[in-house]
C-alpha cells in the first residue's frame, strides 16, 4: 500500500557544513527526520520534517520500563547518484520481531520502506560516497504514554534519524572473555534489538576498558562456556579448517550483516559453521596456531578486525592482517553496498524517485 507522507523541507541545508572526509560516526544528523505516531490502533501522522528537538512528558513510559527498540542500517550511493538501501525487508522484520518482544507495535514493512526510501530521497546529498562511510540509519520505537505504573504503552513514537557515518572502529579491538556478566540468557530478549541490552553492557564494557580492552566477548549465560557476540558485533573466527561463528541461538542478534558475511564466504569458497563455538575450542585452535583471523561484524562497525583476546588473566593475539580474509569481506560489502560490486543475491535496493510515494 501507499502511505501518504506529509513533508516539510528544511529552509536552509546544513550539509555543506560536513567535512565528509572526516565523519565521526554518531554525531552529525542529516537535516531532516522522519516521525510517525502509533494512536492505539494505527500509525497516524506520517511525516518527514526538520530535524529538532522532541518535548516529552518527564513521565514518558520509555524512560520508565524500557520499551524502546532501534534498528541500524546503511545507505550508498550509485555512481548515477541513485540512494542504495542494503536489505531493508530484514530490517523491517527484525524491527518486528523486536517489537513483538517488547509489546509494541509492529510496522508495515511497506511503511518502513516507503519512510526509509522518502528520508533518503529528501538528504540524498548527506550519503557519504568514500568506499568506509554511509549514511547510516537509525529507526527507533519508544513508549510514548505519559503513565507511572507498569504496563505497556498504547501510544507509540517511531522515528528514522540519519547520519552520514565513518568507521564505527578505526583500528583493531580488543576482547575481554566476560566470565561474571551476562548479556542475555535464554528465553530473555538478547535477540531484540532493545535499548535495555545496550545499557545494560555499558557497565561490564567499562570495567573491560579499564582492564585495557575495547569490547567485551560475552558468553553463554549458563556455563559461561560458549561465545556469544561482541559489544555490538557477531563474532566470527577463520581457522584452518572453517570459519565458525555461533548459531542463532535466541540469545544472539540476528545480524544483518553476519547473514551477509556467511553468504560471501560461501560464495568464496570457505566453509561455514554456524554452531556452538566454545571459548576453550578457541583457545587450543590459537595454541596450535589454527586459529588465523578473528573479527567482528555489524552495520556499524561492517567488519572489525579482533587482534587480542583476554582470557582468565592471559592475552591472545591473533593477526589482524590488512590483505586477509577480514578485509577482503569488508571491500566485498562495502562494494555490494555502494553498488560498485555485482549484487547477485539481490540485496540492494535502489531508491528511484518513482518507486517513492509523495505526499
Ligand atoms: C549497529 O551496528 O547498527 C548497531 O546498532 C550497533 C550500535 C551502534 C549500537
Amino acid at each position: 500500500m501507499a502511505y501518504s507522507i506529509k513533508i516539510t523541507k528544511a529552509a536552509q541545508s546544513k550539509v555543506s557544513e560536513v567535512d565528509f572526509s572526516n565523519i565521526p560516526f554518531g554525531k552529525i544528523f542529516s537535516d531532516h527526520i522522519f516521525v510517525a505516531d502509533y494512536d492505539g490502533k494505527q500509525w497516524t501522522n506520517l511525516e518527514i520534517k526538520p530535524l529538532e528537538k522532541m518535548p516529552l512528558h518527564p513521565a514518558t513510559m520509555a524512560w520508565h520500563y524500557g520499551q524502546a527498540i532501534f534498528e541500524g542500517m546503511k545507505a550508498g550511493k550509485s555512481a548515477d547518484g541513485v540512494p542504495l538501501l542494503f536489505r531493508p525487508q530484514l530490517h523491517a522484520q527484525r524491527m518486528n520481531a523486536s517489537a513483538k518482544r517488547m509489546c509494541m507495535p509492529e510496522i508495515p514493512e511497506d511503511l518502513f520502506i516507503q519512510a526509509l526510501e522518502q528520508l533518503l530521497l529528501i538528504d540524498k546529498d548527506w550519503i557519504p560516497t568514500q568506499s568506509d562511510s554511509a549514511l547510516y540509519l537509525r529507526p527507533v520505537m519508544m513508549a510514548t504514554d505519559e503513565f507511572i505504573g507498569v504496563r505497556s504503552s498504547e501510544t507509540f513514537r517511531f522515528m528514522i534519524l540519519a547520519l552520514p557515518s565513518g568507521p564505527y572502529y578505526n583500528k583493531p579491538v580488543g576482547l575481554w572473555v566476560e566470565e561474571h556478566f551476562v548479556r542475555a540468557a535464554d528465553g530473555g530478549v538478547g535477540e531484540a534489538k532493545a535499548a535495555g541490552n545496550y545499557g545494560a553492557a555499558l557497565y561490564p564494557t567499562k570495567l573491560a576498558r579499564d582492564k585495557g580492552y575495547d569490547q567485551v566477548m560475552w558468553m553463554d549465560a549458563r556455563d559461561f562456556k560458549y561465545v556469544q557476540e561482541s559489544g555490538t558485533m557477531n563474532v566470527f573466527f577463520l581457522t584452518k579448517n572453517a570459519v565458525l561463528t555461533p548459531n542463532l541461538s535466541g540469545t544472539i542478534l540476528r545480524g544483518i550483516t553476519r547473514d551477509s558475511i556467511i553468504q560471501i564466504l560461501k560464495d568464496n569458497g570457505y566453509k561455514v559453521e554456524e554452531r556452538p563455538v566454545s571459548i576453550d575450542e578457541i583457545i587450543e585452535a590459537h595454541t596450535k596456531g589454527e586459529l588465523l583471523e578473528v573479527f567482528g561484524t555489524g552495520t556499524a562497525a561492517v567488519i572489525a578486525q579482533i587482534h587480542r583476546i583476554g582470557y582468565h588473566g592471559k592475552d591472545y593475539h591473533i593477526n589482524a592482517p590488512e590483505d586477509g580474509v577480514a578485509a577482503m569481506l569488508k571491500s566485498s560489502i562495502n562494494g555490494i553496498r555502494q553498488g560498485r560490486l555485482q549484487d547477485k543475491h539481490d540485496w540492494v535496493w535502489p531508491v528511484e524517485q518513482k518507486s517513492a510515494v509523495l505526499a
